[in-house]
């Protein structure tokens, strides 16, 4: 079928843009500019107001009538062509039915020919994109609060990768800082090597807790601490020393749940690298006399943009965190020559990136304008399991585990025979995690519900994996190979389950875009599980494995490229797809 859709296919290896058809049906008729048409090109939410619809409204000034006689009049003028089934006024819309064969068609044959690559696209060639991301201060072991930003960060950069953009992740840990003269004066005080050996991570946090205990009864151990720092600063080899491997111990630990939740890094330069090269920006600040002084220490003044001053320097010389940032980012751009430069931390500090960023602009960088702060809101956990403990923090370890643990009871009840067993419970367990944080839209704050995330009927992470082995078992079960090559009859997917399912798959790579564009991964989780909902109703009425072979087949492409697609987009979200569940 489809001359036409062949045609365009062979002429440019691409598949028939319907937005571009539509906007030329319509520029035609009403004698106006293709090009202004196509962005007010929309997709209705029901499927029974057509595939594609256009406001009239947008015309009512140069035609000098109400958008509802716009509509009758250009459905009388236009002249459809083949890819359509009919065009009908309703109200101020006009709405567009494509040809529902032709449409199958159309989608179908490019998520089979692309397979899991559905969705890439080259719009960031040439273009780099740096994220700075998780980038937790390291004195501790990693809690929930770590994890937005690693998963959230981690999601971007995939998806930007996706979009062709070369992207460049940093962890940028806190390793310096006034923390590490209070561990290091904390150690010498009651902790020793052979101690330090046996406990790791455990025994440096009892004795920073311990700090804190004895420094409310005791304020001279703040003086203690800042001896400490000091000799860190200086360069004293003990304290170097010391300091280096009170980092490693933590950063090993944090490498065990960076490894649970696939993430990796192109960079781990952290704050300390920067210690040398605080001066040159100090330097030019003063140089470009933006620096006042403000009770013994330096500042940039920001009152013109309504801001509090930047700190540059404390009253004894000393750096700050928005000091390194500045030297940090000169150090981006000087690498990375970036497009976009993120940093995905809470919204708390939503006015430090204000600051230096404005800094930036002052020192009169116009790259500055590409910089951004993807803030997000408060993860807390809702009352369950793992109930935090007064004054204790609930470690991710500990909610991996208990997800994981959690999901193996599921399985045992439902599958007892998988396979593996405990290493899906692990890839559902952690997708399940994962999946709940980023299903919301960052900036709102979350209380992560064990019910719901786990949940295999919700809209989980669970649900989509279950969705994706389900298809999986399909296709087994239907022992057809599918791929591009395949003929298909389309219009064997022309019923209503059929092309919903059909139009997410379609909308999906916009989803992906629009992902990119609001730096929000939770628009691409919601387009999975709408593909998955769309599987799940096409599957409950349609019978896939039938004996008429035309219809069999037909149903089976569908369902690869659902597969396909579940198994790329729960990839972009940093989740496993497992063949079985
Ligand atoms: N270490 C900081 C914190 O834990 C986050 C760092 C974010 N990145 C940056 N370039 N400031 O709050």
């Amino acid at each position: 079928m489809g001359i036409l859709l062949k045609e365009k296919i062979q002429l440019n290896g691409e598949i028939m843009d319907y937005r571009e058809e539509i906007a030329r049906i319509i520029s035609e008729a009403a004698e106006i500019e293709a090009s202004e048409v196509m962005a007010a090109i929309g997709i209705p939410d029901d499927m029974a107001h057509g595939n594609f619809d256009f406001p009239c409204h947008r015309l009512a000034k140069t035609m000098r009538k109400p958008p509802a006689a716009i509509a009758e009049d250009l459905k009388s003028r236009i002249v459809l062509t083949q890819a359509f089934e009919e065009v009908k006024a309703e109200g101020p819309y006009l709405n567009f039915f494509i040809n529902k064969a032709e449409y199958a068609e159309s989608v179908l044959s490019m998520i089979l020919g692309k397979g899991a690559r559905y969705g890439e696209s080259d719009d960031g060639s040439g273009k780099t994109v740096v994220i700075d991301y998780s980038s937790p201060n390291v004195t501790h072991e990693f809690h929930i609060g770590h994890l937005f930003s690693a998963v959230i960060g981690a999601a971007i950069y995939r998806i930007y990768d996706f979009l062709g953009y070369k992207t460049v992740g940093i962890n940028y840990i806190g390793d310096w800082g006034t923390q590490f003269g209070k561990l290091l004066y904390a150690y010498s005080a009651w902790s020793s090597r052979e101690k330090l050996e046996a406990g790791g991570l455990d025994e440096l946090t009892r004795v920073y807790v311990k700090y804190h205990e004895e420094e409310s009864n005791n304020p001279e151990l703040k003086e203690s601490a800042r001896a400490w720092l000091v000799r860190l600063e200086n360069g004293d080899a003990e304290a170097v020393e010391l300091w280096k491997w009170f980092c490693k111990i933590c950063l090993d630990k944090m490498e065990i749940i960076y490894k649970r939740l696939g993430i990796t890094f192109d960079s781990y330069r952290g704050e300390s690298y920067y210690e040398d090269k605080m001066q040159a920006v100090v330097d030019e600040l003063f140089a470009k006399n933006l620096m006042e002084e403000s009770e013994g220490a330096q500042i940039v003044n920001l009152e013109a943009y309504k801001m509090p001053p930047c700190l540059i320097l404390r009253s004894d010389g000393g750096t700050l965190y928005p000091t390194r940032d500045i030297a940090s980012a000169f150090d981006r751009k000087r690498t990375y020559d970036f497009y976009k430069s993120l940093y995905v931390t809470d919204m708390r500090q939503n006015l430090h990136f204000a600051q230096f960023f404005k800094v930036l602009e002052l020192m009169g960088y116009d790259w500055a304008k590409d910089m951004r702060h993807i803030p997000y809101g408060v993860l807390s956990l809702e009352n369950g399991p793992l109930q935090s403990r007064k004054g204790n923090t609930i470690l991710l370890k500990d909610v991996f585990d208990e997800a994981a643990r959690l999901i193996l009871e599921v399985i045992n009840e439902k599958n007892a025979e998988l396979e593996n067993k405990e290493s899906v419970a692990e890839d559902v367990g952690v997708g399940a995690v994962v999946f709940g944080v980023l299903y919301t839209s960052r900036i709102k704050d979350l209380v992560f519900s064990w019910e719901k995330a786990l949940n295999f009927d919700g809209e989980t992470g669970p649900y989509v994996q279950y969705t994706h082995a389900r298809a999986t078992s399909v296709l087994s079960k239907g022992g057809l190979i599918i791929d591009g090559g395949m003929e298909v009859n389309f219009s064997k997917l022309t019923d209503p389950a059929a092309q919903e399912l059909i139009k997410a798959l379609d909308i999906y790579p916009s989803k992906i875009k629009e992902a990119a564009e609001k730096y929000e991964p939770f628009i691409l989780a919601r387009a999975l599980v709408a593909i998955a909902q769309g599987y799940n109703k096409f599957y409950n009425v349609n019978i896939i494995l039938t004996s008429d072979e035309d219809i069999k087949r037909a149903r089976l492409a569908l369902t690869k490229c659902v597969k396909d697609t579940l198994k790329s987009g729960l990839g972009l979200l940093g989740i496993k797809a497992p063949e079985k569940m």
